[in-house]
């Protein structure tokens, strides 16, 4: 686990510009290493706004996209094309205009999928998808510093045996989910956390400052070769 390196953005525009720069160069080293890389995606603005800057970016095509493996660390629970679902809003601001391969998609069953509206199932069934580990995973933070869908003190932050949990009364809708929990997302080699705003503020400076994952389940949050905390000004306002 490696501790957390922190870059600052004059604003969130800047942020989401320089982010999809880095994943461009990131991807286009592993390919060239060893051919194929799986990427962790992330709902919330500050992730679509990276996805929606990779799809502009001139360098975009020297990453192959069809030889990424694409996952998520969590999902609202959700029928299948749900607006509110993080695999349809990844779809509809990037992966739907790459020649992604539909078969290396691999979003979380909806609630109207396979196991019916089951979220252990569907957790338990992305366990079994996953790889035992990733090159890049991509993280939102929440105002009172949930990650994916891990809230403080909830009883997914105290999993330690389960790569995937439903995620039952959430504090912000919809109340149920399925995330990954923190010992999935410590298999990544690269962890990058990504958030703007002063509502931020607090929990970025409570995470980086020494916050248990219990209190901060994003000072958890970190990766095998780097953790990177890419933030705007107003979500670093409180750092010291
Ligand atoms: C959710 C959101 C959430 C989000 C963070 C950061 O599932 O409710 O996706 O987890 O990632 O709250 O969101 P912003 O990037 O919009 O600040």
């Amino acid at each position: 686990m490696t501790a957390p390196q922190v870059v600052v953005f004059a604003n969130p525009d800047l942020l989401a510009a320089a982010t999809a720069a880095r994943l461009i160069t990131r991807l286009t080293d592993i390919q060239a290493e060893r051919g194929s890389a799986s990427l962790v995606l992330t709902g919330g603005r500050t992730g679509t706004a990276v996805l929606a800057h990779l799809l502009a970016a001139p360098a975009k095509d020297a990453v192959d996209w069809s030889r990424i493996d694409y996952y998520w660390g969590d999902e609202r629970f959700l029928p299948a094309g749900h607006p509110d679902r993080n695999e349809t809003q990844a779809r509809e601001a990037f992966l739907d205009h790459v020649n992604a391969d539909p078969a290396r998609i691999h979003p979380m069953e909806p609630s109207d999928g396979r196991f019916g509206d089951d979220p252990d199932q569907a957790a338990a069934a992305y366990a079994e998808l996953m790889p035992d580990d990733f090159d890049v995973f991509l993280l939102g933070v929440g105002e009172e510093g949930h990650t994916a869908s891990i809230f403080p003190s909830s009883p997914a932050v105290f999993e330690t045996s389960k790569a995937v949990v439903a995620v039952r009364d959430c504090p912000k809708p919809p109340p149920t989910r399925v995330s990954l929990t923190l010992p999935a997302i410590r298999t990544a080699d690269e962890v990058w956390l990504l958030t703007t705003g002063d509502s931020k503020a607090d929990a970025v400076a409570s995470a980086l400052g020494g916050a248990t994952e219990v209190e901060i389940p994003a000072a958890g949050a970190r990766g095998v070769s780097r953790t990177l905390w890419l933030l705007d000004r107003t979500a670093a306002a409180k750092l010291s």
